[in-house]
């Protein structure tokens, strides 16, 4: 018996079967009511007591293995057959009940924002949201218990000195610590205000900040550029007009408003009945910045800008309240489906 059980393990641990009707002819084989294994437990009856426990083990883990052995090939030669099987008719058209998702609009215009400005060269920097004092406030120029720090209520992580960003203006900081000049770069990206939320303000948005340094930069390079924006960005119609402001980190600054986009200029709610809508803040790099940073102002200057794109999304899209872009209410969302 021990010489059977011995042949019958060779051939189940050697056996490699070619086909799965082979599988079965060897299920049969072993396993079967009349099977080589099935017949030696039927022997395994007529053992002497003394050999009963080493063949019964023997036999057990002959049976456990050859049973094992069929499983496996029979579950490789099922799923081949299934997969080879099915046929795939690639001429059926689309299922149009399936959904299309859209992208939000506030994606919608940062992408847009992002391809105008990479087209003339600038890059993307990507900084973070929670921020140190210095990087958001003091290399920008606005030291501890300056009034201008009033313009922007802070969420503070951790008082006295880490923030979550109020302005992607931060990232500017880091870029001039770590890049040699020429600079031309935006980051897009998220800032929080501790403001009450209404209509016209929100805790949350976000901002696109660009900075451009290199030898000889000058106001009119500014200018320019945001013309070109402004073109590409609300049609070739557009207008532009700068107005001198005040930023801590730009000297000179400007606000910058477009022609509106509602009315072309003509007056409307949207504009105040002025033909003039606010669009970003703008201006020289103050060359204080410049050496905060390590960067050599007697050599360098550069124009740094800041804007929010919901502001942006709202003029384009004519949505006049900021807290549709954070309820993500289907209905309003969807609306984007057919921008890009
Ligand atoms: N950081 C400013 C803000 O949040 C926007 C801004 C204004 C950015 C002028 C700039 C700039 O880079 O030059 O209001």
């Amino acid at each position: 018996m021990k010489d059977k059980i011995e042949h019958i393990l060779h051939e189940v641990e050697n056996f490699v079967a070619e086909s799965k009707e082979q599988v079965e002819e060897y299920r049969i084989k072993w396993l079967s009511k009349k099977g080589q294994i099935t017949g030696l437990f039927d022997e395994f009856k007529t053992v002497g007591p003394d050999l009963k426990k080493e063949f019964g083990q023997k036999l057990n883990e002959l049976r456990n293995k050859a049973q094992e052995k069929i499983n496996v090939l029979k579950e490789k030669y099922e799923s081949l057959h299934s997969s080879s099987d099915k046929q795939i008719d690639l001429t059926i058209p689309g299922d149009p009940s399936v959904a299309i998702g859209s992208r939000h609009p506030i994606s919608i215009v940062r992408n847009k924002i992002t391809e105008l400005f990479s087209r003339i060269g600038f890059t993307v920097s990507d900084g973070r949201e929670i921020e140190d004092d210095w990087h958001n406030f003091s290399a920008l120029n606005t030291p501890e218990n300056h009034p201008a720090r009033d313009m922007q209520d802070t969420f503070y992580v951790e008082t006295p000195n880490i923030v979550l960003r109020t302005q992607t203006s931060s990232v500017q900081v880091h870029i001039m610590q770590n890049t040699k000049p020429p600079i031309r770069t935006i980051s897009p990206g998220r800032v929080y205000r501790n403001e009450a939320i209404s209509a016209r303000a929100h805790c949350q948005f976000h901002q696109v900040e660009g900075l451009y340094i290199d030898k000889g930069v000058s106001f009119a390079d500014l200018k320019q550029t945001m013309l070109y924006f402004s073109k590409e960005m609300f049609g070739a119609d557009t207008k532009i007009r700068l107005r001198p402001s005040y930023f801590p980190f730009t000297e000179p600054s400007a606000e910058m408003d477009i022609s509106c986009t509602l009315c072309k200029g003509e007056g409307c709610n949207v504009c105040k009945h002025t033909g003039w809508v606010e669009i970003l803040g703008c201006g020289m790099v103050d060359p204080q910045v410049l050496e905060n940073c390590g960067i050599d102002s007697k050599i360098y200057t550069g124009f740094a800008f800041g804007m929010g794109i919901e502001r942006v999304t709202m003029l384009k899209y004519q949505v006049n309240d900021i807290r549709l872009y954070f309820e993500n209410d289907i209905r309003f969302l969807k609306q984007f489906s057919s921008a890009i």
